[in-house]
């Protein structure tokens, strides 16, 4: 599946901590786009969509949530709750935020600007277009 856990370095001294991110650095792509949800409310589930060229870095940068990935075959819950690493998503990958604690701040670093014809919000058609890409493969 295209994720991967990106530990940030701590630059930590007696006055607190400090996590620096460079484009093409610890962010593995150049930065076009800066967005974050908070004050998300108790139950709520959000994202439904996977995106075919779009690359991002996830930091839950207070608080703590959940992320369901999914490539079309296999799944993947995983839980974000410090500042000092970020979930990288690459393309083709189903994603579901949740279980957002009540101070939560998920910051998201992207790779495009925002582009809704980039988006696939439907499953159903998200899986199938996923398999035609592996038989076109194939
Ligand atoms: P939406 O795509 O519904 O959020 P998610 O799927 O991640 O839960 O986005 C909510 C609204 O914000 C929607 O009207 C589109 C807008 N939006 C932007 O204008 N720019 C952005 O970069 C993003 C991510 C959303």
């Amino acid at each position: 599946m295209n994720y991967k856990m990106i530990d940030f370095q701590k630059h930590g001294d007696d006055r607190g901590m400090l996590v620096a991110l460079e484009e093409n650095k610890e962010i593995p792509f150049q930065i076009k786009r800066v967005y974050y949800m908070f004050e998300t409310g108790e139950n709520v589930r959000r994202g439904y969509h996977a995106h075919k060229h779009l690359e991002q870095v996830l930091i839950c940068v207070q608080g703590k949530c959940k992320i369901h990935l999914d490539d079309g075959y296999l799944t993947k819950e995983v839980c974000l709750d410090s500042p000092t690493y970020g979930l990288y998503i690459g393309n083709d990958v189903w994603r579901e935020m949740y279980d957002f604690s009540t101070n939560a701040v998920l910051l998201v670093l992207a790779s495009e600007i925002y582009d809704e014809t980039d988006y696939i919000r439907d499953y159903q058609r998200f899986v199938e277009l996923i398999r035609r890409q592996d038989k076109n493969e194939n």
